[in-house]
């Protein structure tokens, strides 16, 4: 444990985790005006931050539900029925990505089929993915890890040329451009988490964003039992009339596809409504805690490889992923196990392939993936929220060049050298 006065005075030592949330005023506010209003279904805050969040990412249309990953699995869902896909049809994902991206697929009948990263900014490689295309691909899944916009251009480029759907699982990444487009209006339907730890929170949830409108009747329909579009809200019958009325009465309690129940209530809606509102400086205190560390820790470099992402593209740090250099003799664990010891909290970068199950499931053998192989071994991610300030962000670089230096002499290996 570090000895006493490790600290800095003004730091915080609960800031250090992986994930922060600022419960605000507006928050309060909003979260007191839902309890008083007594309506607790779909309505206003949901529909506001619905709206709004659509908006910010160039949709028309937001459909929030309890998860991002009940967003993958109705967007999936909404795509097989719609499009017609058959059971055993094969979705592109990454090598490195969380679980859930790969679990709505299999879930719905689909079969992965998995495209090594990049090295650098471990989003798909759009370089391998065509050799992966098949007669029965039918979409592709970039997945925008941990804040950073995949490469969209030769994606984008790929689909148009095999005629494949795109779901984007942007999870982990919300407001951020590539080549001057936002995340989530690529896509065919583009899916966000809310979750604690994720830039925007609301407790739990989720949202499927796309701009089709067949589309968004079927996700909302998939979120709400598979009922009929006609009644979703309690407020759908007011002030109706005529022959409307009459069809409204008729079709409240029809179903007409199998659904699931994955609403949330107005408190997660309030929850979002007022974390957009501080959106904007909670994205400026990320990039700024991204751009200290990329710069504070460069003289590392040799040791561990840090965030980088293109000119074109940019960066929303919703974590800091860190990989340890190949061969620079450094142990990922001894690294880690030091942080998280001294109070900085860390996670493995999302292995995915060697998931005891999926190998299982699919014969997967990490050595064909070989950059997945690397980060699986290597990879991990530490916090880079809003609630990180310059104490504790001078208190993570003194942390790694400690650990580092100590490493050095142990190893009898010069600084110069590095
Ligand atoms: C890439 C990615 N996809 C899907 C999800 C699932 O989101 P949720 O935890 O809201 O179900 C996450 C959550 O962390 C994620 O990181």
């Amino acid at each position: 444990m570090p000895p006493l006065g490790y600290y800095p005075l003004a730091m915080n030592k609960e800031n250090l985790g992986v994930g922060c949330f600022e419960p605000t005023k507006k928050a309060e506010q909003y979260v007191l005006k839902v309890l008083r209003s007594g309506r607790l279904t779909y309505g206003p805050f949901i529909q506001r931050f619905e709206r709004k969040f659509a908006r910010a990412h160039d949709s028309k249309y937001a459909v929030m539900v309890n998860s991002g990953t009940s967003a993958l699995r109705i967007a999936f869902a909404c795509l097989k029925e719609v499009e017609g896909w058959k059971d055993g049809d094969e979705v592109l994902v990454p090598t490195i990505t969380f679980v859930a991206t790969v679990n709505t697929i299999i879930s719905n009948g689909l079969k992965p089929v998995f495209v090594d990263v990049d090295p650098r900014t471990y989003n798909i490689d759009p370089k391998k993915i065509e050799e992966k295309i098949t007669k029965r691909t039918r979409a592709i899944v970039p997945v925008h890890m941990m804040g950073q916009p995949c490469d969209m251009a030769p994606i984008m480029k790929l689909v148009k040329k095999h005629k494949l759907k795109v779901v984007e699982d942007s999870c982990e990444t919300m407001f951020t451009k590539d080549r001057g487009q936002v995340v989530g209006s690529f896509g065919d339907i583009s899916c966000f988490s809310t979750y604690i730890a994720h830039l925007i929170i609301a407790g739990v949830g989720g949202l499927a964003v796309t701009s089709n409108p067949k589309y968004a009747e079927v996700l909302r329909s998939l979120a709400n039992h598979g009922r009929d579009n006609i009644y979703i809200s309690i407020d759908d019958d007011d002030n109706k009339k005529g022959k409307l009325f009459k069809q409204i009465i008729a079709r409240r309690f029809r179903f007409v596809r199998p659904g699931y129940s994955f609403r949330v209530t107005e408190f997660e809606g309030a929850l979002g409504c007022a974390a957009l509102e501080t959106a904007p400086g909670m994205m400026k205190v990320r990039k700024r805690n991204g751009t200290y560390l990329t710069k504070h820790l460069k003289h590392l470099e040799n040791y561990i490889q840090l965030p980088w992402f293109p000119a074109h593209s940019n960066h929303a740090f919703m974590m800091y992923p860190i990989v340890v250099q190949k061969g620079s003799g450094i142990d990922k664990q001894d690294l880690v196990n030091y942080l998280e010891e001294r109070g900085i909290e860390t996670r493995d970068l999302m292995p995915l392939i060697n998931q005891p199950y999926l190998k299982k499931l699919y014969k997967l053998k990490e050595s064909d993936y070989p950059v997945a192989e690397w980060i699986n071994g290597n990879g991990f991610y530490i916090g880079c929220h809003q609630k990180i300030g310059l104490p504790e962000l001078a208190y993570i670089v003194r942390t790694f060049s400690e650990y580092f230096k100590k490493w050095e002499k142990k190893h009898n290996v010069s600084a110069k050298k590095r």
